[in-house]
């Protein structure tokens, strides 16, 4: 089974820490979502025979598509893949466009479950970053799209932002917590050189929290989380127990799955290929029939470090049968060597069937998972 991600590349406005792939100019969406239809029209033969599983539509803001748009896209899909079984339907959605009229198409469509960009309920915090909701908003979308029916809902939330105190952060936690979702993703700020706050940093304009505060933010979330009957199943990622996100852990387990529009990246086991991040570009290779694709095939060291990043950072770890039958005996017994002092210090738990990071190593991971990396 395999899982298709479909990028739509506009936001009504750049929130000032992203560096994904988007633009402001809307005039061509239509235009732009047809190019989509019609690469998932060329490329249907990558996925012949497959079984569809999860379907993510990711940006950029996909909740900026309307009826029409949205229905090309659900149209190519079932005309060109076999989508008979799929399990999740996911669409990432800000909270000024969940609105009824917008819940009402959604309700048409074999949509299940959104994923809300909330980031804080903090009026300040969200001026700061240049979102372009309300905190208002950011509560009532959510009571909102479970009226309508939303089977499953997940939203984020975004710690480590300038100025946060640990009481504010505890009560953003309290009121996701209180809402009806069952699944939360939330990341540390992280200050990238291209956005507004990368040149704020460049101009000591942003004074960042110290490792320390966001480390006890990072503490409070996983501890919040548990007492809610959240499972911290993935660094970044909290689900109750039947609502872990399916598409996202196909993509940590290894499965494939085809990526379409600008930017969109996709993965067949030892190989990737990504779409040109230019949407303009993008058109014009698509409009003369041309698929605007890079392919890299992944080497041996690429996929066990790959195995290596990803597992760590999940509840399940690093599996050692699936090293030892992918890569080699070898491989593992290195493995084992790599992480043997955050084993004997507590960081690393070894099962009988995986490396796992303890609550501890999970403060860790980045810095655990490239010590285990080979060089060859
Ligand atoms: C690709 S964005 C799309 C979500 C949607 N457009 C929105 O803004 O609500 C997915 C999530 O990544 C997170 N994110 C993006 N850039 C980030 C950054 N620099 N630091 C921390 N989190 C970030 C945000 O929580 C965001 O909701
Ligand atoms: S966070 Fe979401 S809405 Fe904001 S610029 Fe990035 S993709 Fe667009």
């Amino acid at each position: 089974m395999a899982g298709i991600y479909i990028h739509i590349p506009f936001c009504k406005q750049a929130c000032y820490y992203c560096n994904f792939h988007f633009s402001t100019v809307l005039s061509y969406k239509e235009k732009l979502v047809s190019a989509i239809a019609k690469e998932l029209f060329l490329r249907k033969e990558e996925l012949a025979g497959e079984k569809i599983e999860t379907v993510y539509f990711g940006g950029g803001t996909p909740s900026l598509l309307n009826e029409k748009e949205l229905n090309l896209l659900l149209e190519a899909l079932y005309a060109h893949y076999d989508l008979s079984e799929v399990k999740e339907f996911t669409l990432e959605a800000n909270p000024d466009d969940v609105k009824n009229a917008f819940l009402k198409m959604l309700s048409t469509t074999p949509i299940n479950r959104l994923s809300m960009g909330i980031q804080s309920f903090e009026e300040d915090h969200l001026k700061l970053m240049n979102r372009a909701h309300s905190a208002n908003e950011a509560i009532y979308c959510v009571d909102r799209a479970k009226q309508f029916g939303i089977e499953k809902i997940s939203i984020d939330l975004i710690y480590g932002i300038p100025g946060m105190s640990m009481a504010t952060w505890q009560n953003n936690l309290q009121k996701a917590l209180n809402l009806p979702i069952d699944h939360i993703s939330s990341y540390c700020l992280t200050v990238e050189s291209q956005t507004v706050f990368g040149k704020y940093k460049e101009r000591n304009k942003l004074i960042l929290p110290e490792d320390e505060e966001t480390s006890n933010q990072f503490l409070e979330l996983i501890n919040q989380t548990q007492k809610f009957g959240f499972d911290h199943y993935e660094i970044s990622n909290f689900g109750k127990p039947d609502s872990y996100a399916l598409h996202n852990t196909n993509y940590w387990k290894g499965k494939s799955y085809l990526g379409a529009g600008p930017g969109a990246h996709s993965y067949y086991p030892g190989t990737r290929m990504w779409n040109v991040s230019n949407n303009q570009s993008y058109m014009k290779a698509l409009d003369a029939g041309i698929l605007p694709l890079e392919k890299e095939i992944l080497s041996k060291k690429d996929m066990f470090n790959e195995t290596i990043m990803t597992g760590l950072r999940t509840m399940w770890g690093v599996n050692l049968l699936e090293i030892e039958e992918k890569f080699g005996l070898e491989y593992l017994i290195t493995l084992r060597q790599d992480l043997a002092e955050y084993i004997l210090s507590g960081y690393v738990v070894e099962t009988k069937e995986a490396f796992i990071l303890s609550k501890e190593g999970r403060f860790l991971a980045d810095g655990i998972a490239s010590s285990a990396f080979r060089t060859n």
